[in-house]
This record gives C-alpha cells, sequence and structure tokens, in this order.
C-alpha cells in the first residue's frame, strides 16, 4: 500500500501517551507520516481512557464527530485502549464506520492490522484478546521521556476500572528497559519518568536475583550518564519503602518530588476503597519522606463523594490535606463504573453534594499550594525549559525537579535544556522567574 498520514488523539493517563508516542515511531519507522491535522489524515486513531465517566463521554463526542466526518470523505477510523478494551461491542453497534478496535493488550500489533484496513479484503476489524507485549521505544529523541516498566494492576481499589481493562501486573524485562533507557541516555534526553500504576511493585526474576523496585531503581539511577533527571509514577502509599526513600536520598539524579496519592483522609472510606493503609500511616509515610529528602514535593490525587461518604470524612480529609502540606493535587469526584466492586453500592452521595465537597477541597488544596509556593520566592531553581508559553511568546515554561511550573523570559534556543531561574514572583500558582 501507499505510505499514508495518520493521526492520533490521545486521552487518560501517561501510560497512553507513551503507548501513543510509541505508536507514531512504529508508524513512520513502516512509511508513515504524522498528519498536521485530522482533515487530512488517512488514518485516525483514538487512543481511549475508562477511568471516569466524562472521560467516556468526551470519546463518544470524537466518535460522533468522526462518524460525520467519514460522511464527506474517506479515512480509516481506529480505536485502541482502554475504553476500547471495555466497550468494544457497544463502540461497534453504535458507531459501525470504524475500521479497527484494539483493546489494551494488542497495541505492538496494531500497525500490521491498520495497514490492512486499507486492502480490499481487510479480514479483520477486531484484535482479539492476547498477552500485552511492551514496546520497545516510546519516544522520539525528545528531551523528556516515559519508560513503562509495568503494565497493568493487581491491586482492585474497589472504584477502580484499570485492573479490568489493563489486566493482571506484568512487569517488563530491566534488560529491555536497560536497552530502552541506554539508547534514550546517549541521545538529548535530559529527563526520564518510570512508568506504571503501582511502580512499587515492580518484580522480576533475573537468572538467580530477583529483582524489586528499589533494585531496578537504584541501578537506573547509577546506569545513566547524560539524563539528568529520574522520576518515577505511580506509588502505591502500601508499597512506597524506606528503601525507595533512602535510594531517592543517596542518588540526586532521582527527583525529589513524589506522586503518592492518598485518595481519602477518612479510615472508614480508605477501608470501602481497599486502600490497604490508614489516615496514620500514610500520614507517617509522608513524614518520612518529608524528613529524609530536602525540599521534596509531595503530590497527590484526591476521590471524593465515594459511596458512605459523610461530612465527618470529609473534614478528615482537610485536615490531611493541611497536615501533609501537599505541594499539589489532582481532585476528581467518584464515578461508578460498571464491573467495579463499589459499583454495586450505587451512587448515593448526590452529584451536587460531591461538586460542592469538591470545590472545598480543591480551594483548600490551592491555598496549601500557594503557601508553598510563595515560600520558593527568593531560590534559584534548576529548571527545565519545555516549551514557549501560550499567553506570551517571549516566555518559555519549564518545570523544576519538584514539578513546580515556572514562567521565564527565554528564546526557544533553550528549549530542552536547563536554565537556572531566580524565582521573583507567583501569578495564580505559577511561579515566576528570570534566568540567572
Ligand atoms: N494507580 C494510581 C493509584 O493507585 O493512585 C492511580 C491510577 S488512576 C488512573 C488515576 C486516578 O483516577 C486515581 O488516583 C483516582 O483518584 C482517579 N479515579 C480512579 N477511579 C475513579 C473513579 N471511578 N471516579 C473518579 N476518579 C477515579
Ligand atoms: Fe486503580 Fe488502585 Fe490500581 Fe491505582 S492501584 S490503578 S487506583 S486499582
Ligand atoms: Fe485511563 Fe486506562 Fe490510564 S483507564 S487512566 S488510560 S490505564
Amino acid at each position: 500500500m501507499n505510505k499514508k498520514e495518520f493521526w492520533i488523539e490521545t486521552y487518560g493517563c501517561q501510560m497512553n501517551d507513551a503507548e501513543s508516542e510509541a505508536l507514531k515511531i512504529t508508524l513512520k519507522a513502516r512509511g508513515w507520516r504524522e498528519a498536521l491535522t485530522p482533515d487530512s489524515a488517512d488514518a485516525v486513531i483514538l487512543n481511549t481512557c475508562s477511568v471516569r465517566q466524562t472521560a467516556e463521554n468526551r470519546l463518544w463526542g470524537r466518535l460522533g464527530f468522526y462518524k460525520h466526518a467519514k460522511k464527506e470523505r474517506e479515512f480509516k477510523l481506529t480505536v485502541i485502549g482502554c475504553m476500547a478494551e471495555r466497550l468494544k461491542d457497544k463502540m461497534f453497534s453504535r458507531v459501525p464506520e470504524i475500521d479497527l478496535i484494539a483493546g489494551s493488550f494488542q497495541k505492538t500489533r496494531i500497525a500490521d492490522y491498520l495497514e490492512k484496513t486499507f486492502s480490499a479484503d481487510p479480514e479483520i476489524k477486531l484484535i482479539g484478546q492476547e498477552e500485552y507485549e511492551f514496546f520497545t521505544r516510546h519516544s522520539n529523541n525528545d528531551f523528556k521521556a516515559f519508560v513503562p516498566i509495568m503494565h497493568g494492576c493487581n491491586n482492585f481499589c474497589t472504584y477502580c476500572i484499570v485492573p479490568y481493562v489493563r489486566g493482571r501486573e506484568i512487569s517488563r524485562s530491566f534488560k529491555d528497559i536497560y536497552n530502552e533507557i541506554d539508547s534514550l541516555d546517549s541521545g538529548n534526553v535530559k529527563e526520564i519518568t518510570l512508568l506504571g500504576q503501582n511502580v512499587n511493585s515492580y518484580t522480576i526474576q533475573a537468572g538467580s536475583r530477583n529483582m524489586d523496585f528499589p533494585a531496578l531503581l537504584e541501578s537506573v539511577a547509577k546506569r545513566v550518564t547524560n539524563i539528568e533527571w529520574i522520576r518515577f509514577l505511580t506509588s502505591h502509599p502500601k508499597d512506597l519503602s524506606d528503601r525507595v526513600i533512602g535510594i531517592i536520598k543517596d542518588n540526586p539524579v532521582l527527583c525529589n518530588h513524589i506522586h503518592l496519592p492518598v485518595q481519602h483522609g477518612s479510615n472508614k472510606i480508605l477501608k470501602l476503597m481497599k486502600r490497604n493503609y490508614t489516615r496514620e500511616s500514610y500520614l507517617k509515610l509522608a513524614e518520612r519522606i518529608r524528613k529524609n529528602l530536602d525540599n521534596v514535593s509531595l503530590t497527590t490525587d484526591i476521590l471524593i463523594g465515594f459511596p458512605g461518604e459523610t461530612e465527618e470524612d470529609v473534614k478528615y480529609t482537610m485536615d490531611l490535606i493541611k497536615e501533609a502540606e501537599y505541594e499539589d493535587a489532582f481532585t476528581y469526584y467518584y464515578n461508578p463504573r460498571e464491573g467495579t466492586k463499589a459499583y454495586e453500592w450505587g451512587d448515593p452521595v448526590p452529584q451536587d453534594t460531591k461538586i460542592e465537597r469538591l470545590n472545598r477541597i480543591i480551594e483548600l488544596q490551592r491555598s496549601v499550594t500557594r503557601k508553598k509556593r510563595l515560600n520558593k520566592i527568593g531560590r534559584t531553581m534548576k529548571v527545565l525549559a519545555e516549551k514557549r508559553s501560550k499567553k506570551n511568546k517571549l516566555e518559555l515554561l519549564g518545570r523544576t525537579e519538584f514539578d513546580d511550573m515556572v514562567v521565564f523570559p527565554g528564546s526557544a534556543d533553550s528549549i530542552g535544556k536547563f536554565i537556572n531561574v531566580r524565582i521573583e514572583d507567583i501569578s495564580g500558582d505559577t511561579l515566576r522567574g528570570k534566568e540567572l
């Protein structure tokens, strides 16, 4: 077939971002080009997410858009990822114009099947279930790269669809992880993020040795020569060990930023969520992290409006936010997901109550974030310049090791480089500064 143009839209988490990048690399290696807009693409690929209803609603909207576009012009429509995994049948019946669906497990084979959709007899519309295979490379010489180290999740938190759509945990072989990191390290990459739903449960047998996450983290930290920052996502509080904290302390290449989703501050709700820690054990862990790592930043996810949540439970969560003093938080209200344990408990907290509680949490976290960022004024920080500011073309946006966003005057030549910036001010939540 003639090599053509593709367009990929990605929804959901960093795992999807990484896999979409890997798919782009695969397609380009086979002679495809990335289209500048969806209107000129011969193949449109939607990489989907099921974690919240809002994510799925958006996708149905996009499918409606492309269903309509198919009446105007000829192109192939492929849907991949977690929502494709969950709702394949419904998708085909609602949008029969879809040419190919592949769930979470067949992404490395999509390029083959995508090319077949252009033949007179495409043979297949749905790629069947099989073992997950990791792509070999997830970044194309950008200065920042994701490196998946695991796939799936075994935790089955009662609200969460991820274990159902991504399957059980699989750890990637450390040889493959090393290969990918070595090739990034010999390019222009400055920062890598090791990815998994719960990186702390990474485990693999390598000959007679058992590699666990601390062992992997330490060996990667010692291995890189050009990469200056290493991050990892996500840590489950029940599994983040003191060994990991010690390794971060001893290896400056590991960023002093830990994303440690607490979800809730009430022990009753944590138990119903099946998180396997208490607010007390979580706060003790947070304290150990703060004590051991200089200026560490701690960020979290909060899930409000879970079945059974009372005003008292919300108060526990607000108190925990004040005590943990998070640098930042991603906050969500609970969406029931069919197939999960909590789905059986209905959705008893009314929508407007959920939104009102969430707004209170957001406002509180905003004030904590602001207070913490105000303390950074006057400091000089190493910033990785990432892109031009959309608001002002003469300014750049970058991030510190602690994951603070910083805006500063600068030119495009600095993008992808580390710049020392003196923090002078804060506007909204964003630090502002000047290059030293
Ligand atoms: N593995 C990570 C962990 O254990 O923290 C989280 C992964 S999940 C993709 C990202 C976040 O989505 C969760 O931390 C949770 O706050 C939120 N989330 C998961 N299920 C949800 C649901 N049913 N409704 C709303 N938010 C949800
Ligand atoms: Fe979902 Fe819990 Fe697994 Fe995170 S640890 S992906 S919240 S089941
Ligand atoms: Fe969404 Fe799947 Fe990630 S459900 S959050 S894209 S693992």
